[in-house]
């Protein structure tokens, strides 16, 4: 069964001091949604951007902000995230102690909530929140930096994870971030994957149109 699969490319691996043009270009090339990512040099080794990064990107913006925040203690930023036009907020497990309330503040901030699970990190530690979540989004490499390599074991997650929504009758989407490119986007979507960050591979690449519809099926 051929899924439809919506390409993310990742700001992270952008030209920061032409951030604007940066976004336009992505989005011209057809980039169904923008992958911000929040980092606060706690929860991951690297710093990136905040709320107000966040609002100069929407201001350019016209597909959805997909915004991934590696940072401890999210739930004290949701509130400012939202309201700098994020449309997806994305939480780590492995940051949330209270994960379902977690999840609960961000809809009612008028945001889809979706969750991330770390490589090392089992499937079942987001199996009891599958049907409050928008989005299960599976890092296939170690989260902090772009241009790293794809873990391989993330192709097995997935298709367990498509076997436990499909289980479950949940529409979630299921999006892969770490190491895409065409190969390993192509194998993960054979596994149910339907959403596919890419950072280095878009941005890296000279025709970004070119390196987006490499990895539709
Ligand atoms: C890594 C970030 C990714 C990163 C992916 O911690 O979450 O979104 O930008 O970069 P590539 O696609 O180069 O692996
Ligand atoms: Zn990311």
């Amino acid at each position: 069964m051929s899924r439809r699969v919506l390409v993310s490319p990742s700001l992270l691996s952008a030209d920061f001091g032409r951030l604007a043009e940066e976004v336009r270009a992505v989005e011209a090339a057809g980039a169904d949604w923008i992958h911000v990512d929040v980092m606060d040099g706690r929860f991951v080794p690297n710093l990136t951007l905040g709320p107000v990064v966040v609002r100069a990107i929407k201001r350019v913006a016209t597909r959805p902000l997909d915004v991934h925040l590696m940072i401890v203690e999210p739930e004290r930023y949701i509130d400012a995230f939202a309201e700098a036009g994020a449309d997806i907020l994305t939480v780590h497990v492995e940051t949330c102690p209270h994960l379902n309330r977690t999840l609960q503040q961000i809809r009612q901030a008028g945001v889809k909530p979706a969750v991330v699970l770390n490589p090392a990190t089992p499937l079942v530690a987001v199996e009891e929140v599958l049907g409050e979540v928008e989005m299960v989004l599976l890092m296939s490499v170690n989260p902090g930096f772009g241009g790293q390599r794809f873990i391989e074991g993330t192709v097995d997650r997935v298709r367990r994870l498509r076997a436990m929504l499909d289980e479950r009758g949940l529409s979630a989407e299921i999006e892969v971030d770490g190491g895409i490119n065409a190969e390993t986007g192509r194998r993960v979507v054979e596994a149910g994957a339907t959403v596919l960050v890419a950072g280095s591979y878009v941005f890296g690449s000279a025709d970004y149109a070119e390196a987006i519809r490499s990895l539709r099926p």
